[in-house]
């Protein structure tokens, strides 16, 4: 009996457990009923008394070496399951980081080259007065431009404002010239929508004012934010136009060429895109303001930034700018 304790002692020592098959079959040959063990300790069962006391203890060592190293690989085999539910393989979540909306990034270029020329930064309310969006700016009361088909109006006198130009007028009614201000923001018409018109849509209002200021510093100005914005001496000419608020006015276009068939759909075949409308800032409009005209002259201009981000992003349906697809917009890097 003691050489078979000696040689299951070996098969012990030499016993290799690393997958649960192999703990399976470890219980099973050592320790279950019908196991070399059990089978021994049946077997001592009926030894005489005296060969009882040799024997009993190395058997119950066995035993007990057997039950640890079976706990102990119970044990390493349970540790490594649970480590492989925690499963490094896993795709991390992926935390989603958003991108400046195309927009946003134009405006904040605008804004910077203009802030770089001197010029402040004001706003204005989107829902306006019509004194504010309309009366002050010389628009007379059967204009067009108040008609309920382009005005989006509201109660108690109240509309959506159709144009920056509104903030002019707030900005010459509060702040004593010299005043050199921006105003960024939204806009609404009520226009059919379609790829090309939106019935909100967003702008850059520009005003200048001080003495002695003429149409050669509204040109600087705008070249100079041309050449800025569109990085090249790009070909610019202005447009005599009308706006009731401008006296002159024109409307300023760059030139893009018709090389391209998308340069040929953006300028409907011309090779000019328009970018912004101008003037100087009527006598009456600076009265209405509270601005001495005798003293005081000076310069505004609006300009569209949806269409300008359309051409420089090759956005075809500005409609694609505000369905918050983040596929789409997750493209245009802010800067
Ligand atoms: N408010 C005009 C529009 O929405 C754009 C504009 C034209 C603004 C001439 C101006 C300006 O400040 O001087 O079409």
């Amino acid at each position: 009996m003691i050489d078979q304790l000696k040689n299951i002692e070996e098969e012990l020592n030499q016993a290799e457990i690393k997958t649960s098959e192999e703990l399976a079959i470890f219980y099973k040959y050592f320790l279950s009923k019908k196991g070399k063990i059990s089978l021994l300790l049946y077997d001592f069962k009926s030894l005489p008394a005296e060969n009882k006391r040799t024997v009993g203890k190395p058997l119950n060592l066995l035993k007990r070496k057997a039950e640890e190293l079976y706990d102990a690989a119970k044990e390493m085999l349970e540790g490594q399951s649970q480590e492989n539910s925690r499963n490094f393989l896993l795709d991390p979540q992926k935390i989603e980081i958003g991108a400046r909306h195309p927009i946003s990034v134009v405006k904040n270029r605008i804004e910077q080259i203009f802030r770089y020329m001197g010029f402040g930064i004001s706003e204005g309310p989107e829902i306006e007065d019509d004194w504010h969006n309309f009366e002050a700016l010389n628009f007379p009361p059967d204009h067009p431009a108040r008609d309920m088909q382009d005005t989006f109006y509201l109660e108690k006198g109240y509309a959506l404002r159709t144009h920056t130009s509104s903030v002019q007028v707030r900005v010459m009614e509060t702040t004593k010239p010299p005043i050199k201000t921006i105003s960024p923001g939204r806009v609404y018409r009520n226009e059919a929508v379609s790829a090309r018109s939106n019935s909100f849509f967003h702008q850059v209002e520009g005003l200048h004012i001080d003495e002695g200021i003429s149409f050669a510093d509204l040109k600087q100005t705008l070249y100079s934010f041309v050449s800025s914005f569109f990085g090249r001496d790009l070909e610019v000419r202005f447009r005599a136009s009308y706006f009731p608020f401008t006296e002159p006015s024109a409307e300023m276009d760059i030139f893009l060429g018709t090389e391209t068939e998308e340069d040929k759909r953006l300028t409907k075949g011309t090779g000019w895109l328009e970018i912004l409308g101008c003037g100087m800032v009527d006598e009456q409009v600076l009265k209405n303001c509270g601005i001495d005209p005798n003293k005081y002259s000076g310069y505004a201009f609006g300009m569209g930034i949806d269409r300008i981000a359309m051409s420089l992003f090759d956005i075809k349906d500005i409609r694609d700018l505000f369905n918050n697809d983040t596929r789409m917009l997750n493209q245009f890097v802010a800067e």
